[in-house]
């Protein structure tokens, strides 16, 4: 795999999984192939393309080290890993097995992806580690508000302890989430991000109902509302992190920002 990205925060409801299932299919549309892999239990990411599985497959591939159980989805460029429920009764095996098991079945897991987007859980056990361990960049999806901070400081501590078993690991990006810009507090904690990542807080996400209700028709909101301000706020981020893993320099991005504000 060409790069591995995993979205983690330990709080939950953050917009994790809504992120990695935009992002991916916002790379898609791009031209670029991507493979979408659900380390969660609840398969959110899953049943957001429209996929439900109960996990079977990729607990067999996980307990075997072999490749990824991989299905097509109805998105353009985005093939899935789905999981589901038997994932969560397997975690004491899984547990006792180390943190490169997900590293070992991706290494066995081929196909022509331009890069892979791993949903994580909102904890730090044997799902969480092990997407930590088979990634190179970490995005940080953050609400803003101040328990958001919070659970981001924590986040941090936990990266940094990460990295001693895996010393490539770097947070890439701090994507603020379900942003209202109309509360005092918003721009306060926008503030704060931007005093502890510097260069690394991505354009936000807007609080909007077309993102909210895109899951529950299997769709990321690209198909199901590609006017809305949700699917401009995806492309627009997924823009900005393309350029920051390719290394580019932001110009771009920004000329593109200021023409979608002028629309
Ligand atoms: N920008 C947004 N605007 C409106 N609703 C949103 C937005 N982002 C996420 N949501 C909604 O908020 C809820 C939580 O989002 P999501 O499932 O992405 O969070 P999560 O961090 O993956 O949660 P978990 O920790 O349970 O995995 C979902 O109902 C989702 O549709
Ligand atoms: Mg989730």
């Amino acid at each position: 795999m060409k790069r591995v990205l995993a979205v983690v925060n330990l709080k939950g409801g953050v917009g994790k999984t809504t992120t990695a299932v935009n992002l991916a299919a916002c790379w898609g549309e791009t031209g670029k192939k991507v493979l979408l892999v659900d380390m969660d239990p609840q398969g959110s990411a899953s049943i957001s393309v429209g996929v439900m599985n109960e996990g079977n497959e990729l607990l067999d591939a996980l307990q075997r080290g072999a490749a990824l159980p991989i299905v097509s989805t109805g998105v353009p460029g985005l093939d899935l890993v789905p999981s589901g429920m038997a994932l969560a009764n397997a975690g004491m095996w899984l547990q006792e097995n180390g943190n490169d098991i997900l590293t070992r079945c991706l290494e066995q897991t081929h196909g022509d992806w331009d890069l892979a987007i791993i949903d994580c859980p909102p904890s730090l056990g044997f799902h969480t580690m092990n997407s930590l361990m088979a990634s190179k960049h970490v995005v940080v999806p953050v609400e803003t508000s101040f328990l958001g901070l919070n659970g981001l400081k924590q986040m941090v501590g936990a990266i940094e302890t990460f990295k001693l078993q895996n010393p490539d690991i770097a947070i890439e990006a701090i994507i603020p989430c379900r942003a209202q810009r109309r509360r005092r507090i918003h721009w306060d904690i926008m503030d704060t991000l931007k005093e502890m990542f510097p260069g690394k807080v991505s354009p936000i996400i807007r609080e909007n109902v077309s993102l909210a209700e895109a899951p529950g028709r299997g769709k990321p909101v690209i198909l199901t509302d590609r006017l809305s301000k949700g699917a401009d706020d995806y492309r627009l981020v997924t823009l900005w992190l393309d350029d920051r893993i390719n290394g580019m320099e932001y110009s771009a991005v920004n000329q593109v920002r200021q023409l979608l504000s002028a629309i």
